[in-house]
């Protein structure tokens, strides 16, 4: 699949966004190694802290459906900026995919590449716990 496939998925979920607090929409598409496609949007609540972000609905999307293994996810989001994934996202995708290629794109179809260790250097994985 094109990159530009991807945020499209992106972008077409990012319309199921709920997102009345912060009126800012995001979108997310997950690649699995497979080629199956999961998306995910931010939902927001009342109580602030239980809100989810887009790729932690997208990843859940997926891995409840039995994926494991993740090659690319694209995430889109209202406004001038990029949005890359706050740092819990970043560590929920590392345990999946640590290396990950991860875009971003912007409402004006722009778009960046990032890999996961760049994203999270130095991160905190399965390894350091396997000899407990
Ligand atoms: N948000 C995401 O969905 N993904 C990110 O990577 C950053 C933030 C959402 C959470 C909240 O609904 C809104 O954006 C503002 O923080």
């Amino acid at each position: 699949m094109t990159d530009r496939k991807l945020i499209g998925l992106a972008s077409e979920v990012m319309a199921n966004s709920y997102s009345p607090y912060s009126r800012y929409k995001v979108g997310a598409a997950i690649e699995c190694s497979d080629g199956t496609v999961f998306t995910g949007c931010n939902i927001e609540n009342s109580a602030f802290g239980v809100t989810m972000c887009a790729e932690a609905s997208a990843i859940a999307c997926a891995v409840s459906a039995g994926q494991r293994k993740f090659k690319r996810i694209a995430i889109i989001a209202d406004g001038s900026s990029y949005c890359l994934p706050c740092g819990t996202c970043r560590q929920l995708l590392y345990e999946f995919a640590p290396d990950l290629e991860v875009l971003s794109a912007r409402s004006d179809g722009r778009y960046v590449s990032y890999s996961m260790g760049a994203l999270l250097p130095m991160a905190f994985g399965k390894d350091h716990i396997s000899n407990l």
